[in-house]
């Protein structure tokens, strides 16, 4: 009896997922509960059925929120397809070719307008969708605040200015997260993404073939490694840019911390995974990514803490912008 009791509190601690800190936001829990009490069961569901499908989408779906947020807040502006004298994000550098999941959103968004219409954002369904991805594979769960309002305007500059590039510098990093509101912890624990996904030779050619770059990216005895051996032979010189390689080569598929042990090893798939260890001279970084390494619970409750943070920036509330009918374009 007391161990059943005992049981039914784990479980309960478990459902509610990793506490974060949420002071300060215009958003709310349960922020749906009277207008559309399903949806965030139709989100689960089919992001869900999205992953049964193809595993890779789980990741997709948790980039597709960052690239929301780092440009214009998480306000969907990254979903509007071009329009008019309006460039959609979705063709800027970072995105282009590269993005995948909208498919998914389309097809949520499309069961939210049949059960309660212009009610759920999609900035809203970005932010519960990466939730729901991150658990799937085996991460932390955590309360997604809700109330986002979708943007009336896209920004292709933003997205190429905004988005950080797998070839930046540490300092580049922490400027860019720096400029969303987000310090170096938050950096660390969220580039812990890249346990899941995968990433295309164009985004580490230049990290496994330019001597200079390897010279400011890893010390000289991780220069010469079997891990880059494996690269090279997955991605020759030139050519076969759209081929890709697991971001996390030991579990690839799973969302854990082994992405921190990863690039202790100078085995992180990305030069701005690398940097993290290699160019931090202060030694606060490697000591966030050591305790990572070895707790993976801490980097759970890290994780959850930042993208809640990250889902903060710069929200449309109130009567500011809409809800969209459809994602991909604003209402007329
Ligand atoms: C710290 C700076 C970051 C840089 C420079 C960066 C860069 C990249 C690049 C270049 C790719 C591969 C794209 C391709 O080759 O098609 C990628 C993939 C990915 N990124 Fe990041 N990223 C960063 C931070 C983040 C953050 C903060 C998140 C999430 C919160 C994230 C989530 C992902 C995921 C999940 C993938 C795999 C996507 C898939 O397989 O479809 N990244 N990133
Ligand atoms: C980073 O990559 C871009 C695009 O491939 C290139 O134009 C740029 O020169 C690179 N930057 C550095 C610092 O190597």
């Amino acid at each position: 009896m007391v161990l059943l009791l005992l049981k039914l509190i784990v479980l309960a601690l478990s459902l509610h997922g990793y506490e974060t800190r949420t002071q300060d936001s215009p958003l709310a829990f349960n922020y749906y509960k009277e207008t559309c009490p399903l949806a965030e069961e139709i989100v689960r569901r089919n992001v869900e059925i999205a992953v049964v499908r193809d595993p890779r989408t789980a990741a997709s779906l948790l980039r597709l929120h960052f690239h929301d947020c780092f440009v214009m807040g998480c306000d969907a502006s990254l979903l509007l397809d071009s329009y008019g004298v309006m460039v959609s994000e979705k063709q800027a550098g970072p995105n282009l070719d590269s993005l995948r999941g909208f498919e998914v959103i389309d097809e949520i968004k499309y069961l939210l307008e049949e059960s309660c219409p212009f009610t759920v954002s999609c900035a809203d369904i970005l932010a519960m969708a990466a939730r729901d991805a991150v658990a799937l594979r085996g991460g932390p769960r955590w309360e997604v605040l809700l109330g986002r309002r979708d943007s009336l305007e896209a920004s292709f500059d933003g997205a190429n200015q905004f988005i950080p590039a797998p070839n930046s510098s540490l300092e580049t990093l922490i400027y860019i997260f720096k400029e969303q509101g987000l310090d170096v912890q938050d950096l660390v624990a969220l580039s812990g993404s890249h346990t899941m996904g995968k990433a295309r030779c164009l985004s580490f050619r230049q990290r496994i073939y330019d001597a200079e770059f390897k010279e400011t990216h890893y010390d000289k005895y991780k220069r010469y490694t079997t891990f880059r051996r494996i690269l090279r032979s997955i991605c020759p010189e030139s050519g076969k840019d759209n081929t890709v390689a697991p971001l996390d080569f030991m579990t690839p598929a799973r969302f854990d911390n082994h992405y921190f042990i990863n690039i202790l090893q100078g085995n992180g798939l990305l030069g701005s995974d690398n940097v993290l260890v290699f160019q931090d001279h202060t030694g606060e970084i490697v000591k966030q990514v050591l305790a990572y390494a070895s707790d993976e619970k801490l980097f759970f409750a890290s994780f959850a803490n930042s993208i809640v943070k990250m889902g903060n920036i710069n929200v449309l509330t109130g009567t500011q912008g809409e809800i969209r009918k459809n994602c991909r374009f604003v209402n007329t």
